[in-house]
C-alpha cells in the first residue's frame, strides 16, 4: 500500500515471521458507526482499513496473519475469508473481550509453531513504517518486545516512552499528562514480540499490553523501541478517521480522481481533487465534490448538492441542494433535500434526515433514526 519496494527483502528475514492482529475492540469512540461494523472495516478512501494493513504486510513477505477477533468477528470473517493477497488468515475468537494483551496468549497454537519473534499490530493504524526494519532491530537486541515509536506533538493520549541511545525503553507510561510526558515518542501499535512473552501473559484473562505488559518488561530491561517516520494515524476518534482518510485521499487520489467501476458523473459536475467515488455511484448536475471526499460504492448525489472534507459510505442518498462539510454518513443513509450537515457530525447507517434540517457540532445519529429538527448543540439521537 504505502511502500515503494525499492529493496529486495531478504526472504529469510520474514520467511516465519507471522503477524497477528487485534481485531476485537468495540471502537466506542466511534459509535455510532461501531455500532453496526467493527472499526477494521472502516472505510478508508473507499477501502476497509483492514484491507488496507493486509495489502501493507503481505508486500512485505509476510505470509501468515492471525486475526484476534471478538466483537462483530462474523462481519470480518464473511470479508476476508481465509486468505488475502497471497496470505494464509487464521481466526483466534475471544468468547470474551481480552484486551490487548489476552488474546496474544490466547492465539500462542497459532503463533508458537516455530521459534521466530512476530509482529502484532492494531487493527486500527494505517503506517508507513517498514516491519522489516523493526525485524530485524528486534532480533539483534535480547529484547522481549520492541515498539514502533512514533514522535506527535501531544503525546498525552497515547502510551509514552522514556528511551535511552541503545534504543533500550527504561519506562512505559500510558496516557500521561503532557507534563509528565516523559518524551513526544509514543508507542505506534506495532510491536514485534518474543516466544518468550507466552511466558509472561497469563491464560484465559482480560490484559492490557501497554499497562501491564511494556512497565514490566520496561523494568526487566526487555523493552526496546525503534523510531520511525513517515505516515502514522489510528482510527481512534471521528476526526482521527477523517484525518486518516484524508491522508490516504492525497496518497491515491492527489492527481488523477480514484474512481471505480461504473460510475456516473454529469459533466456539469464540480469535483475538486482529491476524490475517491465507489462503484456503481451516481453523481448529478451542479454538485460540487471534494476537496477530501469519499463517497462509496453506490452512493446517488443529488443536483446542486455540495460535499467537503467527509466520508459518506456505501449506498447513501444525498438529495438536492445538501450540503455535507466534515461530517461522516453512514451506510445507506438519506439525507433529504435542502439539508445542511458540518462539524463532525457522525449520521449512522439506515438514518433519515428529514428535508431543510440543520445538524452542527458533533451530532450523532444512531443507525436507523429519524430527525425532523435541526439540533445545533453537541448531542446523541437515539
Ligand atoms: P475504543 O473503544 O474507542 O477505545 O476502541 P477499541 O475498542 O478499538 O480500543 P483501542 O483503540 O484501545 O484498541 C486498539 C486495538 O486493539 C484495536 O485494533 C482493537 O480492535 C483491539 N482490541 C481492543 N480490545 C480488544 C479485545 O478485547 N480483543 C481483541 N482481540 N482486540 C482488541
Amino acid at each position: 500500500m504505502f511502500i515503494i519496494t525499492l529493496y529486495i527483502i531478504p526472504i529469510s528475514l520474514v520467511k516465519n515471521v507471522k503477524a497477528l492482529i487485534l481485531a476485537g475492540g468495540f471502537g466506542t469512540r466511534l459509535r455510532p458507526l461501531s455500532c453496526t461494523r467493527p472499526k477494521l472495516m472502516f472505510p478508508v478512501a473507499n477501502k476497509p482499513i483492514l484491507d488496507r494493513i493486509l495489502k501493507n504486510l503481505s508486500e512485505h513477505g509476510i505470509t501468515h496473519v492471525v486475526l484476534a477477533v471478538n466483537y462483530l468477528a462474523d462481519i470480518l470473517i464473511h470479508n476476508f475469508g481465509n486468505s488475502k493477497y497471497g496470505m494464509k488468515i487464521s481466526y483466534s475468537y475471544e468468547k470474551k473481550p481480552l484486551g490487548t494483551g489476552g488474546p496474544i496468549k490466547k492465539a500462542e497454537d497459532l503463533l508458537n509453531k516455530n521459534d521466530e519473534p512476530f509482529l502484532v499490530l492494531n487493527g486500527d493504524i494505517l503506517t508507513s513504517i517498514n516491519y522489516l526494519d523493526i525485524i530485524k532491530i528486534h532480533k539483534k537486541t535480547d529484547a522481549i518486545a520492541t515498539l514502533a515509536l512514533y514522535e506527535v506533538e501531544d503525546p498525552s493520549r497515547f502510551g509514552v516512552v522514556d528511551i535511552n541511545g541503545r534504543g533500550q525503553i527504561r519506562s512505559f507510561v500510558e496516557k500521561p499528562k503532557i507534563e509528565e510526558a516523559p518524551s513526544r515518542l509514543i508507542n505506534a501499535g506495532v510491536y514485534v514480540l518474543d516466544q518468550a512473552i507466552f511466558d509472561i501473559i497469563p491464560a484465559g484473562k482480560k490484559i492490557s499490553i501497554e499497562r501491564e505488559i511494556f512497565p514490566l518488561l520496561a523494568m526487566k530491561d526487555k523493552l526496546y523501541g525503534m523510531k520511525f517516520e513517515g505516515i502514522w494515524v489510528d482510527l481512534g476518534k471521528p476526526n482521527d478517521f477523517i484525518r486518516a482518510n484524508k491522508l490516504m485521499l492525497d496518497l491515491i487520489a492527489n492527481e488523477k480522481l480514484f474512481l471505480e467501476k461504473d460510475v456516473k458523473i454529469s459533466k456539469n459536475a464540480k469535483i475538486i481533487l482529491p476524490v475517491a467515488i465507489g462503484k456503481g455511484a451516481i453523481i448529478e448536475e451542479e454538485t460540487h465534490i471534494g476537496p477530501y471526499v469519499s463517497i462509496g460504492e453506490g452512493v446517488t448525489v443529488r443536483k446542486g448538492t455540495r460535499i467537503e472534507n467527509s466520508i459518506i459510505f456505501s449506498k447513501a442518498w444525498i438529495d438536492h441542494f445538501t450540503s455535507i462539510r466534515g461530517a461522516i454518513i453512514g451506510e445507506g443513509a438519506i439525507i433529504e433535500g435542502w439539508v445542511k450537515i458540518e462539524d463532525e457530525c457522525i449520521v449512522g447507517d439506515h438514518a433519515i434526515i428529514n428535508n431543510n434540517v440543520t445538524l452542527t457540532k458533533n451530532v450523532k445519529v444512531c443507525p436507523s433514526k429519524e430527525v425532523k429538527k435541526s439540533i445545533l448543540e453537541p448531542e446523541t439521537v437515539m
